[in-house]
């Protein structure tokens, strides 16, 4: 067992491969507890602020469960409603929170913002999603991964395909090499991440023994792999002005079932943080669908709803790993 109380969890990087095992492991051992009716509350009393200044299902509905299951109570601020960021600095509201709550959330934009509440705030802080990093998606990603394969973490695959130029890109791209994994990215080159985040985790596969791919040739990213994964083309906090640039750019990096086929592998899974765009029954998917006579984007219906598909395990897992987090951190 490894030690994380009072730990942040901003990003994967801060964390050693162990220390992240251990996380997987407290996370499957949390939810056999919880299924089998024995958990045993370790956060009776602490208090948690929800900060989201972006929308969220699974990330709330984990954090609010998750705390509730274990005794603790959580505040939830929303995109309006607080002073943050309007007329109170973060560095101000993080030394407020901290003098009132055990720990904090923060969902939002530039990874800057979590940082700063970090250093203020004299208590936790967990990133719930920013601009550059979802690291609470991916402990649940990898749990998932784990449940689908009967292979150790370190010899598992997985394609990311579509834009990797985003929050989950940089966190598949980092987490995957942490745990020394077999990790494609495959997108246009205008649409991967920074060179800086690829510097970042080509030196931390040097010590894992990570092996990284990254291409624009979706037959070698895909060939034999485990799990093909998918995100939006257009994240949260961009405009909608992107979505024809995107379109365009990364409608060939689609996962349709000639890409699933193209794995060569039967088993192949298919993954995707949600939410997505896989028909045109939202109020966004309607209005692509109009403007631009598409019905899916980054994954097609048939592909979403065939049986190869996990996304709904991986969407209950973020309750299981972000209950993990807060019991490593703030425990007793
Ligand atoms: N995957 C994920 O973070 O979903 P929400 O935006 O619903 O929290
Ligand atoms: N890249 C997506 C992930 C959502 C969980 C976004 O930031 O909107």
């Amino acid at each position: 067992s490894y030690n994380l109380r009072n730990r942040h969890f901003l990003t994967l990087r801060e964390f050693t491969p162990q220390e992240i095992g251990f996380l997987l492991k407290l996370s499957a051992d949390l939810k056999t507890a919880k299924y089998a009716g024995t958990e045993v509350p370790r956060l009776t009393g602490k208090e948690i602020a929800l900060i989201f200044e972006k929308d969220s299902t699974r990330t709330r509905v984990g954090f609010e469960v998750a705390a509730h299951d274990q005794g603790a109570h959580v505040s939830y601020l929303g995109p309006s409603g607080s002073h943050l960021g309007k007329k109170e600095t973060v560095k101000d509201t993080a030394r407020v929170l901290g003098r009132v709550y055990d720990a904090i959330e923060y969902r939002g934009f530039g990874q800057p913002i979590v940082e700063t509440l970090a250093k203020y705030a004299g208590v936790p802080v967990y990133n719930g999603l920013t601009d550059e990093f979802h690291p609470t998606q991916i402990l649940a990603d990898f749990l998932t991964m784990q449940e689908h394969s009967d292979k150790p973490l370190r010899q598992i695959s997985y394609a990311f395909l579509g834009d990797a130029h985003n929050n989950m890109g940089d966190s598949l791209l980092i987490g995957g090499a942490k745990m020394g994994m077999d990790v494609r990215l495959c997108a246009p080159e205008a649409c991967w991440p920074t060179q800086a985040i690829r510097d970042e985790a080509q030196a931390i596969a040097e010590e894992t023994g990570a092996r990284i791919t990254i291409t624009e040739d979706i037959d070698a990213a895909v060939k034999g792999v485990d799990f093909i994964y998918t995100d939006v083309w257009v994240s949260m906090g961009e405009s909608k002005d992107k979505w024809e640039d995107r379109i365009k750019l990364l409608l060939p990096y689609q996962v349709n079932a000639e890409v699933m086929a193209k794995t060569g592998n039967p088993r192949t899974r298919f993954m995707h943080c949600l939410p997505a765009f896989h028909n045109a029954d939202t109020e966004t998917g309607a209005e692509i669908a109009e403007l631009f006579g598409i019905t899916a984007m980054e994954v097609t219906e048939e592909v979403f709803e065939s049986p190869a598909s996990i996304v709904f395990d991986q969407a209950e897992n973020r309750l299981h790993t972000i209950k993990a987090v807060l019991v490593a951190t703030l425990g007793s």
